[in-house]
């Protein structure tokens, strides 16, 4: 692809952040050709001729001359249609939407072989940080054990708050709302939807495996309360919304995304404000670390841009991994060990321990610690959705496999 002519979707906080940088960006041969936004009457920055906008995606799906889609709406229904439209018609795509991804990918990557047209979408994942290019092609091997991190900004920033900055979590969550780092629902982060997307992109790209979303368990962090608070402070510890895909064994790997303990050892332990860390283990060389902005206007269209310069260069994901012989099998018959808060529900009765290591009861709020499987923590998922519950995990390696040391 020698000359880049751009179809712009979406015009929003990622939209107008790649506007800026293809303006800056000298190498990229590319310019945005049309842009289709929601609703044309919107005011707009000043400088953008207005000839660039429409509200019809055929303006750019039909347009002969247009030879990449950048896709960045704010809608997943909508994304799918537009992106699917774009591949069957053989014309490469650039996407952030990892809600949209996450829940078509199977289908996406059939769709990039047999109509040869290519999806990038490094964006989707943590931001500026370059998680998938690496996971797709420098960790093209059988030593990753783990990929673990905090993929979330928001609620990152709301639990550095708290940790940080001696605020109640609803001081901090108004807050994050105040500074754009919290949606007014925020329930797609806080909850831990958006790090489960992600976590779902990353596996495909860690270990070849696709994993729906309805089958990972998935706990945010809205029913953390000052108790838990006090108790990670007394540990010296932080509570982080850890997203994680492991390898326990050599046959098999599970995902979740909750709440952790994470001490001062820890890499994610610094990751503070709305910034992401992923921390990458492996066979041979233990662990490294991956920082940066995971959101934002510029940073995400830094990556965006990247996928950009990468088709110039006609780099598509290949998927090796999907098609390595012993791949690994999903598995939630793993043992964790949890921390659970409850106030009236009585949770050691309710929830299926192993084994309990230890109890604690008082008149405002009681924990316990224990052992249990993953699986029937996802057969109780909805009992911990009551408001008088928090979970969250105390972390172990599943696999010692680690030869480094
Ligand atoms: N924000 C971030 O930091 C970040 C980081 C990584 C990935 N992403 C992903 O990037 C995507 C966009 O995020 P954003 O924060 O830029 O969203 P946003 O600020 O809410 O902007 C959304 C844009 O999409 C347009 N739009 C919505 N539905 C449309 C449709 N059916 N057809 C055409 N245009 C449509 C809107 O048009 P109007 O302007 O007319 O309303 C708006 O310009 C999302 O998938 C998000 O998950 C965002």
């Amino acid at each position: 692809m020698n000359t880049i002519k751009i179809g712009l979707f979406g015009f929003g906080t990622v939209g107008q952040g790649i506007y800026h940088v293809l303006k800056q960006a000298k190498n990229a041969h590319a310019t945005i050709k049309r842009i289709c936004v929601r609703d044309i009457s919107k005011p707009r920055a000043t400088d953008l001729p207005p000839s660039l906008l429409t509200d019809r995606q055929e303006d750019i799906l039909d347009d002969p001359e247009i030879n990449l889609i950048v896709e960045v709406i704010d809608n997943a229904d909508a994304a799918y249609g537009i992106v699917t439209t774009a591949l069957r018609r053989g014309i490469d795509v650039v996407s952030g939407n990892k809600a949209m991804l996450a829940r078509h990918l199977p289908e996406l990557i059939d769709m990039q072989r047999r109509y040869n047209a290519a999806l990038l979408y490094d964006a989707s994942s943590c931001g500026s940080i370059p998680v998938i290019r690496n996971l797709e092609e420098y960790y093209d091997n059988d030593l990753l054990l783990e990929v673990k991190g905090i993929l979330n900004g928001s609620s990152n920033y709301i639990l550095s708050c708290v940790f940080d900055h001696g605020e109640t979590y609803g001081q901090a969550l108004d807050h994050a709302r105040r500074l754009g780092f919290a949606e007014s629902d925020p329930t797609f982060d806080i909850g831990g939807w958006d790090a489960l997307f992600k976590l779902i992109i990353i596996t495909v790209h860690a270990l070849g495996e696709y994993v729906a979303p309805e089958r990972i368990f998935t706990y945010g962090i809205q029913n953390i309360h000052e108790a838990d608070i006090r108790y990670a402070r007394e540990k010296r510890m932080k509570i982080k919304l850890v997203a994680q895909v492991a390898k326990v064994s050599e046959s098999a790997f599970t995902m979740f995304v909750m709440p952790e303990f994470v001490g001062p050892e820890k890499y994610i332990y610094s990751v503070d404000d709305e910034y992401n860390g992923v921390v990458i283990r492996g066979e041979c060389y233990d662990r490294q670390f991956m920082f940066g902005k995971g959101a934002g206007s510029l940073p995400t269209a830094s990556s965006i841009l990247s996928d950009i310069m990468a088709r110039r260069h006609n780099y598509r994901y290949e998927y090796k991994k999907m098609a390595y012989l012993d791949r690994p099998a999903y598995t939630t018959d793993v043992t964790l060990r949890i921390y659970a808060r409850y106030g009236t529900t009585d949770i050691p009765s309710l929830l299926p321990f192993k084994k309990i290591t230890e109890m604690y009861m008082s008149e405002g709020s009681n924990y316990v610690i224990g052992d249990i499987l993953l699986s029937d923590l996802i057969a109780h998922r909805r009992l911990l959705d009551a408001s008088d519950i928090f979970i969250a995990n105390l972390s172990r390696f599943f696999s010692d496999r680690d030869i480094s040391h």
